[in-house]
């Protein structure tokens, strides 16, 4: 395929409930970051989109960085940046909801009650608001990349995300203890097209599956 951008997002998004208290997930950033030094090999316009990432994939070498903290300034900052012939490879791990308010004061443990309530509004889907406005805008050329991390039918989860988020690939790895996912360690992952391919790569470390996962794309 040919490619004038590559947009990378990574990391997670966090959303505050309180001054002191957020809601995030484990993503540590490592594959995005990996995918971004690999896609500065393949054009000079990579941008790598970062929510909380762990400081030390906080700047791949080649991209130009921008940080983001919740998912609605996630979504905002992928749609500003797609433009004809972008490769968007959605690898961050956007939190799904938010609290309804955010609460200016730190929430008091209150005397007396053992149960509190806390109220969450859905985040818009990244991928889907992407796929939305390329068609209302007749945006040409763009290709769109999601991650599905599954504990469970990796394939059926993977290729239902495939089509409900209008994708061009999805990328589908386990996430449990035993096959390792999030963080670190060594990964394995399907890459699924909407023509019906199919390509397995690892297990290997991330600095690997990212540099084949892209060379892979590049010879599609
Ligand atoms: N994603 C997105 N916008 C969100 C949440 C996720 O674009 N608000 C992207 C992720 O970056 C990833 C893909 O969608 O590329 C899959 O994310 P996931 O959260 O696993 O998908 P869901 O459809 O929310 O499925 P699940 O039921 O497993 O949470």
């Amino acid at each position: 395929m040919e490619v004038v951008k590559i947009i990378v997002s990574s990391g997670p998004t966090r959303e505050w409930i309180d001054p002191v208290r957020f809601i995030s997930n484990a993503s540590s950033g490592k594959m995005g970051f990996c995918l971004a030094e690999a896609a500065s090999t393949w054009t000079s316009d990579v941008v790598y989109i970062r929510g909380l990432t762990q400081e030390e994939y906080s700047r791949p070498a080649g991209s130009r960085v921008v940080s983001v903290e919740t998912t609605l300034e996630m979504r905002k900052a992928v749609l500003d940046e797609i433009g004809p012939g972008t490769l968007l490879i959605m690898a961050a791990a956007p939190a799904d909801f938010r609290p309804v308010q955010s609460s200016e004061a730190k929430i008091k443990k209150e005397e007396g009650s053992e149960i509190i309530t806390l109220e969450l509004a859905k985040n818009p889907d990244i991928l889907s608001s992407v796929s939305e406005k390329i068609g209302k805008e007749n945006i040409s050329g763009v290709v769109l990349v999601g991650f599905s991390a599954e504990t469970h039918n990796l394939q059926e989860h993977a290729l239902g995300k495939l089509k409900r988020k209008n994708l061009d690939y999805i990328v589908g790895n386990y996430v449990s203890r035993d096959e390792k996912g999030f963080g670190d360690l060594d990964t394995k992952v399907v890459v699924f097209g909407k023509d019906g391919s199919e390509k397995g790569i690892g297990p290997a470390s991330k600095e690997f599956v990212a540099r084949e996962l892209l060379a892979y794309l590049k010879s599609r």
